[in-house]
């Protein structure tokens, strides 16, 4: 399996802090059945600074580790790009600081605050996509406006963003509540993706299936082909498959965790 959102490279950010880490996490990703994943640090996120060069060293000392130690995971490079205000002028910057997930390709991983959505976002994904890049937003299940007003995201997929669950909110591992507003996203055709976001090997580790054994059992087994379909079309390139995305009608009051 792919997984196309994870904190495994060491000493970026709040994920692995040691090469010893990556490695702990590289087990954990190979014993949940992963065998791509994706390396996305945070950046520009008010804490951490990760531009791609930077990036695109530690993965490949991560995979001369990882190969050293005989662990059968391939790291791709990425990013988890905070959204900002002035994202458009990195993209014509003379020094390109952005990384597209698997570099290659168009797709890239925003996370949005998780109190609220900032009122220039829908604007934000247009001029993204005018530029070329296809912006996937990361966990909006954890996103207080999101969870109180999920067509907030609607409105955001109708547009042309896609979006990635964690697969621990899935799997039922932060709250009844977080699992609940991810099947009902999953359900109104808001969510492409889901992925671990693991930060480390105890309390943010790998729960990819876990999750899709969830999906599989509540929804069906063709929910959990396109999601891995997906992912791995993150690292082949192709078209990402995405069905009508559908308004949630009725008004629900959801109160998570986060
Ligand atoms: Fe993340």
């Amino acid at each position: 399996m792919v997984d196309i959102h994870s904190h495994i490279l060491w000493g970026l950010d709040d994920g692995a802090q040691q090469p010893e880490d990556t490695l702990d996490m590289a087990r954990a990703a190979v014993a949940d059945g992963i065998t791509h994943i994706v390396a996305t640090p945070h950046h520009k996120d008010g804490k951490y600074h990760n531009p791609a060069a930077s990036i695109r060293e530690r993965v490949a000392e991560a995979n001369v580790l990882l190969a050293e130690h005989q662990i059968p995971l391939t790291v791709l490079p990425g990013m988890e790009l905070h959204l900002y205000g002035e994202v458009i002028e990195d993209f014509h910057a003379a020094e390109q600081t952005i990384l597209t997930l698997n570099d290659a390709q168009q797709f890239i991983l925003l996370e949005l605050p998780h109190d609220h959505v900032p009122c220039y976002t829908q604007q934000l994904l247009f001029d993204i996509q005018v530029e070329g890049y296809v912006p996937i937003i990361a966990h909006p299940e954890r996103n207080r406006e999101i969870r109180e007003h999920p067509n907030t995201l609607y409105r955001m997929i109708e547009k042309g963003a896609l979006s990635q669950l964690t697969a621990a909110s899935v799997a039922g591992q932060f709250s009844a509540d977080l699992q609940k507003i991810s099947l009902d996203l999953v359900k109104h055709n808001l969510v492409h993706f889901i992925a671990c976001d693991a930060h480390n090997i105890t309390r943010r580790g790998f729960a990819l299936q876990a999750a899709y054994n969830w999906v599989e059992k509540n929804l069906g087994v063709s929910y959990v082909q396109s999601y891995q379909e997906n992912a791995r079309k993150i690292v082949s390139g192709h078209e990402i498959y995405v069905p009508e995305p559908k308004r949630v009608e009725k008004r629900k009051k959801f109160l998570g965790l986060f």
